[in-house]
């Protein structure tokens, strides 16, 4: 080897010591050793210089020492940028570890799972049970067994969202659905409520919605009579409203009911003298009720002339309403927090 290319290696040696050992103590002697070394003037940029002298069987062997001092100084400058950072970042942040923690802010429940869960609550003191059913449902359990024959005009009664062409298939419109579901599926005695999302084909507007919430009451055993539906509406309506509330029923139509009934409570807000939520008759109505038509007995396969049973089905989002006195159905789907902090359970 020639001596001018020992006296190169001898070069970068010292450089690689030098960098080596090179005392960094802080930010500006770290930029001031990127400049000397790894700058566009730097030393390095120097020692790459001497590539080209050079002679040709050395270059592979001189080019990896090159690269050897290189790499030193670059991960030496990387490790140390790296130290400094995050020293001055915990110096910075000043974290006082006696300060009080940030409290976990709580959520509110809903106001529609408030008046579900209790209405639930008050039916299973007395021994219903719950029972779910499908929201896409087939026209047999929303409609045909439940005594809405094919073309019957009651049909017209609930704006229904068909899901497939033929019909068969839909958004279920009511939670009667599980009343038929129960039924096919259980022996009296049958006592359970039904809790669930329906939809229908309506116009979004401050009093409708094109989804909302309903809960189905079914009482099917031997001897049940209209006496004990309306003994027990009484027993919910005080129940939920408050004990001097009083009851009235009123004549109605359902197909799957005979008799059908709508139910009307004294009002809790000005205890029937009167009131804009009222509208001035001390009465609100808050359910349709009825004695299951035998015909729909029959259809599930329960034996009308041993069995009777009464149901009643009820929306949860306008008894919500009526309770909070909320003027528009649509802030109870919105999810404004702002709405839904407001509520709480109370119960
Ligand atoms: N399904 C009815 C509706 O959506 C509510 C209803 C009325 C349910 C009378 C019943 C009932 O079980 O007996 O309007």
């Amino acid at each position: 080897m020639e001596t001018g290319v020992q006296q190169y290696y001898a070069e970068t040696q010292k450089l690689l010591d030098e960098i080596k050992s090179s005392e960094i103590k802080n930010v500006q002697e770290l930029e001031q050793f990127r400049i000397t070394y790894l700058g566009s003037k730097g030393k390095l940029k120097d020692v790459f210089a001497l590539m080209k002298e050079v002679p040709a069987e050395e270059k592979k062997n001189f080019g990896q020492t090159l690269n050897t001092l290189k790499q030193e100084a670059e991960s030496k400058y990387e490790s140390l940028k790296e130290q400094f950072e995050s020293a001055s970042s915990k110096t910075t942040t000043n974290i006082d570890l006696t300060m009080p923690g940030e409290p976990v802010e709580l959520g509110s429940r809903h106001p529609v799972t408030i008046v579900r869960k209790k209405i639930i609550d008050i039916f299973s003191s007395i021994g219903y049970t719950i029972a779910e059913g499908p929201e896409i449902e087939k026209d047999w359990y929303n409609f045909t067994a439940l005594n809405f024959p094919p073309d019957h005009p009651a049909r017209d009664m609930q704006d229904t969202y068909f899901v497939t062409e033929d019909q068969q298939w839909l958004l279920r419109t009511h939670t009667s659905n599980v009343q038929v579901r129960v039924m096919e599926n259980q022996k009296p005695p049958i006592r359970v409520i039904c809790p669930g999302r329906v939809y229908r084909n309506e116009t979004i507007s401050a009093r409708s919605h094109c989804f909302f919430h309903q809960v189905e009451g079914l009482y099917v055993d031997k001897n049940v009579s209209f006496a004990d539906l309306k003994q027990t509406l009484l027993y919910f309506a005080q129940e939920f409203f408050g004990k001097e509330t009083k009851i009235r029923l009123r004549p109605s139509y359902f197909p799957f009911t005979e008799p059908s009934a709508e139910l009307d409570v004294t009002c809790f807000i000005c205890s029937g003298t009167g009131c804009p939520v009222c509208k001035g008759s001390g009465w609100v109505e808050i359910l349709g009720c009825g004695m299951v038509d035998p015909q729909v007995l029959e259809n599930c396969k329960i034996d009308s002339s041993v069995y009777t049973g009464f149901a009643f089905g009820m929306g949860i989002e306008r008894i919500a309403m009526l309770k909070y006195q909320i003027k528009d159905i649509r802030l109870l789907s919105e999810n404004d927090v702002r709405f839904l902090q407001q509520f709480e359970s109370g119960w």
